[in-house]
């Protein structure tokens, strides 16, 4: 499995959201999280993985009550979905369905075309022009939108294409589909998937727009750009999943964030929240008061987002499961709702309220 990703870290700026001095863990009311977002109308989510799912009986348990979407981290990529050009392992991702039946719970689809997760025979054909790749991406989504159509009514369709500010003056990111294809790759992806199932939802999801930073301010530019070019296009695009890697001491304005969704949704897109989690510089200093710094941030984001109109909340993760593959290089310093005795965080606390629609105690 291919390194990590640094989850769009970048260097971090001064204040953040006011650390508020919180409570332990705000005991919500023990409702499901996703019966209290249910009650405005919101979806509330998660990420799984195959690797722990079947096996993290006392986490999955919490996902089934919680959560009212799933969204694969990795069994819907490349990487998992096809260890040779003439096989589609769906085993992993049919089981997350299979548990999502089981539990009334949908299955949103991460992710079709993405610079990453791709195994070398991929990059190899990748490389033999745009003719290949292009037939490389049809059989791609031959295959997995139509294996999934029951099932999966919703895909990152392209996952962060856009460059970082803080890496290049460019509009989109260096990727092997760029290199194969050219920037038509993206507008060729959403209107091969709307072509082969009309029904779908099809989502553009990035990071990096979340915080009240430089870098924040012209990804935002970018992630607009890239939208409204393809909406003046004519190319099918339904909702824009910000994926909320939220980092505990970077600075945070709802009034940015507000501007920036509703101009995102004059575009006739939906907004989601698809990879909510807190990233933290170091993890030395107080633990209480980190959760109190994190449980703000979270509060703040989540509240001024579902208020500017968002429809659905994922979380990545809701604890790091233990089982990790131990492949996969460990991730950034991350707080989440549950800690890794699964018990309540002031995260979830936070979470909680915000999906109330109610302020922090
Ligand atoms: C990450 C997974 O969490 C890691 O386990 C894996 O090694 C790399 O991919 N943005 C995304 C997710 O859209 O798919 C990434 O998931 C995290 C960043």
């Amino acid at each position: 499995m291919p390194a990590a990703r640094d989850f769009g870290r970048r260097p971090l700026l001064g204040a953040g959201a006011a650390a508020l001095a919180l409570p332990a863990a705000a005991q919500a009311p023990d409702e499901p999280l996703r019966a209290t977002a249910a009650r405005r109308g919101i979806t509330f989510g998660c990420v799984v993985h195959s690797r722990w799912l079947h096996r993290n009986r006392a986490l999955a348990d919490i996902v089934a009550r919680e959560a009212a979407m799933l969204v694969p981290e990795g069994d819907g990529k490349w990487w998992e979905l096809r260890p040779d050009e003439a096989t589609f392992d769906f085993s992993g991702l049919d089981g997350i369905v299979a548990f999502a039946a089981r539990h009334n719970q949908t299955v949103r689809g991460h992710t079709l075309v993405w610079d990453f997760a791709m195994r070398d025979w991929t990059l190899r054909a990748l490389e033999e022009g745009p003719a290949r790749a292009q037939a490389l991406m049809e059989a791609h989504f031959d295959g997995v939108l139509g294996h999934y159509a029951p099932s999966i009514r919703d895909w990152d369709v392209a996952n962060e294409v856009v460059a970082d500010p803080w890496k290049s003056d460019e509009l989109l990111k260096e990727s092997p589909w760029l290199r194969a294809l050219g920037p038509g790759y993206i507008d060729l992806a959403y209107r091969a998937a709307r072509r082969r199932d009309p029904g779908l939802t099809l989502t553009y999801n990035d990071y990096g727009c979340e915080h009240d930073t430089a870098y924040d301010d012209e990804k935002r530019r970018r992630v607009l750009t890239l939208v409204r070019g393809m909406k003046d296009r004519g190319v099918p695009l339904d909702a824009l999943g910000l994926q909320g890697h939220l980092h505990r001491d970077a600075a945070f304005s709802a009034a940015k964030l507000t501007e920036f969704v509703r101009e995102v949704r004059a575009l006739g897109l939906r907004v989601i929240v698809t990879e909510l989690d807190v990233i933290e510089p170091e993890a030395q200093s107080d633990l209480a008061a980190r959760y109190a710094r994190s449980a703000a941030l979270v509060h703040a984001f989540v509240s001024t987002i579902l208020e500017a109109g968002a429809e659905a909340v994922l979380c990545w993760d809701l604890a790091d499961p233990a089982g990790g593959a131990p492949s996969d290089p460990p991730s950034p310093p991350r707080l989440l709702p549950l800690d890794a005795d699964l018990r309540r965080t002031p995260i979830w606390g936070a979470l909680a309220r915000a999906l109330e629609g109610r302020p922090l105690p």
